[in-house]
Formats: C-alpha cells, sequence, structure tokens
C-alpha cells in the first residue's frame, strides 16, 4: 500500500550530500531516500574536493553542504563552492544551534538551510525543493538582467551612430566642396610653378597630400553616413577575405607578418554587399597588422556555424557564416574595452588613426543582421568575430 504520508514535490532530482562526518550523512541520505515518493539519485561526498569532482562530472540540481569539512571551512566553502558551480542549487547544513549562520548563508549564494539535529524529513525535502526552485527562479532573473543591460547598452549604441552619422554627413556635405577647390587649385598651382624651386614644390607637395588625406577622411564619413543603401547578392566570402587580404598584402610583407588561412570549405556562401564586407574585412586585417608593429601571426579562419538556444544573436536553427580574425599584437587594454566601437575612439591618432574603422565595421555588420564582436584572447593578442547569416 501507498504511503500517503511521503510528500512528492515534483521530479526526482540529483542531490549531493557533502558532509564529513558519517553518521550525519547516512541520517540526511535515510531521511531524503526514505521519505519521498521520488527516487532521487543521491551522491555523496566526504570532502570539498570530492564534492568538486562529482559536480564537474555530473549535472546536480542540489547540493546538502555542510560548511566545514577536512579541507575547507566555514563560508569559504560556501562562496567557493558557489563561484566554481553557480548553476547549483545549495542547502546549507549548519552546525547545531547555528541558526543564525544558516541566516546569514542566505545572502552569500545558499538558496536554503537546514540546522543540524533539528531537521526532520519533510522540512529537509522541502529545503531541498526551495532551493531548486529558488535557484531556477534567481538564473532565470540573472538572465533577463543581461539580456536588458546588452539591449540598453546596444540601444545607446545605435542613438550614437545615428547622431554622429547625421553630423557627419552634413559637416562632409559642407566640406566637400571648399575641399574640391583647394585640391583643383593645388594641382594647378603645382602645374603653373617653378618647379626649380625646392621649397616651392615641397609646400605644394605637402599642400596636396594633407587636402587628399582630409578627402579620404570625408570620403569615410559620407560612407559611414550611407550605410542604408546596400547591394547585397549571393557571394564566396573565401573570394572576399583573398581580395581583402590583396589589398593590405603590402603591410603585410613590409611587417613581415605570417599569414594563416583556416577555410571550413573551398566556398563559404552568404547573400550580402561585397564590397562593405570587403570594407569590413580590410578594416579588422589593418587593425590586427597595426597591432603586429614587430611582426606575428595573422590567422583567418571560416566556418559554417548553426546557432543553437545559447546564441543570442541567431535564433536557433540559423545558419550563420563566421569569420574569425586573430593577431598576436598588443592587445586591447581593458579600459579601452568598451570604446572600441565608439565613432572616433583611436589609440593611433599620432600615425594617422581616425577612430572609424570598426565603428563602420559594425555598422555594416548590423546591416546585414550580422554580428562584429572583438576581444581579446588569452594568450595575447586580438580575436574579432564576424558572424553574418547564410
Ligand atoms: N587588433 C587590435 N589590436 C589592438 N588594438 C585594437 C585592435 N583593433 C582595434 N584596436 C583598438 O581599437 C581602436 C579603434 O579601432 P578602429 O579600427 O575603430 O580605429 P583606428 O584603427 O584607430 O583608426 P581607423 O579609422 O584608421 O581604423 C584602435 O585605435 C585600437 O586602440
Ligand atoms: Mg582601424
Amino acid at each position: 500500500m501507498q504511503n500517503t504520508q511521503k510528500p512528492i514535490f515534483g521530479n526526482p532530482l540529483t542531490i549531493l550530500v557533502v558532509e564529513d562526518n558519517v553518521v550525519d550523512r547516512k541520517v540526511l541520505e535515510k531521511m531524503i531516500s526514505e521519505s519521498s515518493e521520488n527516487h532521487h539519485r543521491i551522491k555523496t561526498a566526504g570532502s570539498f574536493k570530492t564534492a568538486c569532482e562529482i559536480l564537474e562530472k555530473n549535472g546536480v540540481d542540489v547540493v546538502v553542504l555542510d560548511l566545514n569539512l577536512p579541507d575547507s571551512e566555514g563560508m569559504t566553502t560556501l562562496t567557493e563552492l558557489n563561484e566554481r558551480f553557480p548553476k547549483a542549487a545549495i542547502v546549507v547544513n549548519t552546525g547545531a544551534y547555528e541558526d543564525d549562520v544558516g541566516l546569514k548563508t542566505m545572502g552569500m549564494g545558499a538558496q536554503d538551510f537546514i540546522v543540524k539535529g533539528k531537521y526532520q524529513a519533510y522540512g529537509v525535502n522541502k529545503a531541498i525543493y526551495y532551493a531548486r526552485e529558488r535557484k531556477r527562479f534567481e538564473l532565470e532573473l540573472q538572465e533577463a538582467y543581461e539580456r536588458l543591460q546588452e539591449t540598453q547598452s546596444q540601444l545607446i549604441q545605435a542613438e550614437k551612430m545615428n547622431v554622429v552619422g547625421r553630423l557627419a554627413s552634413g559637416v562632409a556635405h559642407e566640406v566637400k566642396n571648399p575641399l574640391a577647390t583647394i585640391l583643383f587649385g593645388v594641382t594647378y598651382l603645382s602645374e603653373k610653378l617653378n618647379y626649380n624651386d625646392e621649397k616651392i614644390s615641397l609646400t605644394l607637395k605637402s599642400l596636396r597630400e594633407s587636402a587628399n588625406r582630409a578627402n579620404e577622411i570625408i570620403t569615410d564619413l559620407l560612407d559611414f553616413a550611407s550605410l542604408s543603401r546596400l547591394n547585397k547578392k549571393e557571394e564566396n566570402i573565401n573570394v572576399i577575405i583573398e581580395k581583402a587580404i590583396e589589398l593590405i598584402s603590402y603591410q603585410i610583407t613590409k611587417q613581415k607578418i605570417k599569414l594563416v588561412k583556416e577555410f571550413a570549405s573551398p566556398s563559404l556562401l552568404a547573400t550580402l554587399d561585397r564590397n562593405r564586407v570587403e570594407q569590413v574585412l580590410v578594416n579588422l586585417f589593418l587593425n590586427a597588422v597595426q597591432a603586429m608593429s614587430q611582426g606575428g601571426e595573422l590567422k583567418i579562419k571560416t566556418s559554417l556555424q548553426v546557432s543553437d538556444e545559447k546564441n543570442k544573436d541567431f535564433p536557433a536553427g540559423t545558419k550563420v557564416a563566421v569569420v574569425e580574425v586573430e593577431d598576436a599584437g598588443c592587445g586591447i587594454p581593458e579600459e579601452n574595452l568598451n570604446k572600441i566601437f565608439d565613432p572616433f575612439f583611436t589609440t593611433k591618432r599620432a600615425v594617422g588613426g581616425v577612430g572609424l574603422g570598426l565603428a563602420v565595421a559594425r555598422n555594416i555588420a548590423q546591416m546585414h543582421q550580422g554580428k562584429l564582436s572583438v576581444s581579446n584572447r588569452p594568450q595575447g593578442g586580438v580575436k574579432a568575430i564576424l558572424s553574418l547569416k547564410v
């Protein structure tokens, strides 16, 4: 006959009892297994080290944790376990008469607590299920908070781009005509004036160079503001990569950069604006090369991936063409990481950097409903990942 006294709170769970006192461990095990209709999977550990080994190998729902173990003491046991296994719910098993300690653990990562000598079967089972539910809500809340932060920063970035785009296009249009007059005048004077005078010819040369540079910046700005016009066709990304490499081959040779290509297949097709994606790649390659003034390896890797549920940028099941660009350069200081996509942020002003490369590149990726991310590699240098829907 069924014992109707036994509680059933939900599905059977995998529970890890961490307790060095054998008697306490047996009591707990018995209470959990015999006092519920659910056939839980119960694992036990007598030390912190064993507990971690079990958690690493198995998916554990709830840990019933004694804080004082042979190899770990007090609150450190809780905080360390929580840090290493943030998804496991924890019920702290405090010493007798330590209700206040139990309460304190609730603010330090535990989801519930039981007090030695005071627990009974129903209470223990209830604490276990309560802890698991509470952990689930905590994780959901955390995820929602992260999504909110991400959306907020995307909105701020979009607004920045919008303002800069409008400003840039206004200024660029105004400056373009007078600049054309200057360029025309310099060319005219160069033809008419006496070339034997070295000072005059040097002055004209430097005027022409400066005007050309200004013209390039203005063209960049106009480009930046006119990204809404894309000319998309089905293209082979590998071919675009080769073309972009060709455009910077001079810098690659000059700086003795070792180029390593890892293409997943001979052809990686996606619908995109060829010139714009080439522009993104040139910007990424140039940044990589510029970061390796002492030489180094530039690695370009392509792959076709299918996004899963964990991917926040594409719906699950989307086919995505991924280009990874890695360098072994100086890397990006931590404090600059959230500024590198800002229009006009540059650490290369002295050598002609404008700070539009990554801002434009990310804008182009987003116009394709794609994604561009840049981060430091653990081994040094930077990794940029461009993902485009196939
Ligand atoms: N691969 C990299 N390694 C190190 N720092 C990088 C790398 N890529 C970008 N950065 C940092 O990000 C900043 C912004 O890059 P971005 O390409 O937007 O502008 P820029 O290269 O300075 O100028 P330009 O407009 O000529 O591209 C750079 O000045 C540099 O500090
Ligand atoms: Mg750049």
